[in-house]
């Protein structure tokens, strides 16, 4: 049985964990973090997230909510997670960061972080989209000459534009390709622009609804096109790879992984 605490459990994210760990017998809630002040502090959180009292209080200090689990998962905002990071290495616990927004630097930095303790980085916890990359790697390269644009479609209240997992696609395509993503991406089109030139990447982000991720690469040659399509559903899907990558990271040597290495797509598609 693999004990987790929660990192962000009153985030939409975080309860959607919480519910996940209950629902499995595999996983054992050890603990619940929100922010210091917040107003579910002391809540079960069973309770919190619409099911019966689990007997876990919800705290706000790191070092206790830590001191049973195994692996911690954390949902927060990016400069929670460097904080989070800290406990956990006190703690000895290791880590699954599904939180997102680090800019460039500080990310950087996590994978030059010297790590005491496992920790799996995921932007996108889906399964389904890692694999995506994976394909996308390989249908880009055996279509080489095929003009590939990535379309992504989200809620209406996301922030972010194009979203972090469109600009990881289209480095997946790039990088098959024998390109830096950054020199042939075209983030959006507008009137006047010039027209498509050969090796671009294309990146355009629809805002509608309540859609919780569409991504599609196109690939288009001359008489046929191919398309990969991944569709989220629900936010299950992101706390079903969480819980994955959770039960993978426990025991493993301490270093920074990726979603990649816990779904073994390593060798072979990329
Ligand atoms: N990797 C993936 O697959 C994936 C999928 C979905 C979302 N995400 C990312 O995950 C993060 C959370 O998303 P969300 O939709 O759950 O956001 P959210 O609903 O805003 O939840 C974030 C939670 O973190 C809490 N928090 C902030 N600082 C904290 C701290 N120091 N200690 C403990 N809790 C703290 C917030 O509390 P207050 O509300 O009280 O401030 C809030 O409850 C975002 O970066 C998002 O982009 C990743």
């Amino acid at each position: 049985m693999v004990r987790v605490s929660v990192l962000g459990a009153g985030g939409r994210m975080g309860r959607e964990v919480i519910r996940a760990l209950i629902a499995s017998e595999n996983f054992t809630l050890a603990g619940a973090l929100a922010r210091h002040g917040s107003e579910i502090i002391g809540q079960d959180a069973g309770k919190l997230v619409g099911l019966p009292d689990c007997s876990v209080a919800v705290g706000d200090d790191l070092a206790v909510v830590l001191a049973t689990a195994n692996v911690a998962i954390d949902f927060t905002l990016p400069e929670a997670t460097i904080f989070n990071i800290s406990g956990c290495e006190a703690a000895g616990c290791a880590l699954v960061i599904g939180t997102t927004g680090h800019e460039q630097s500080a990310q950087q930095a996590l994978y030059e972080h010297s790590w005491k303790v496992p920790a799996v980085l995921a932007p996108n916890m889906s399964i389904g989209v890692n694999l995506l990359y994976g394909l996308a790697a390989v249908a880009a390269r055996m279509l080489e000459n095929y003009d590939a644009e990535i379309v992504e479609t989200h809620h209406r209240f996301k922030k972010d534009a194009p979203s972090g997992t469109a600009l990881r696609l289209g480095e997946a395509v790039a990088t098959a390709r024998g390109q830096e993503f950054g020199s042939v991406a075209r983030l959006g089109r507008a009137p006047g622009d010039e027209p498509r030139s050969k090796n671009e990447i294309g990146v355009s982000a629809v805002r509608a609804g309540d859609v919780v991720g569409e991504h599609t690469l196109l690939l288009a040659g001359d008489g046929e096109s191919l398309e990969l399509r991944h569709v989220a559903r629900d936010r299950a899907s992101f706390a079903g790879g969480a819980l994955k990558a959770a039960a993978w990271v426990c025991g493993r040597q301490p270093a920074l992984y990726g979603m990649r290495d816990v779904l073994g797509l390593g060798e072979g598609l990329t």
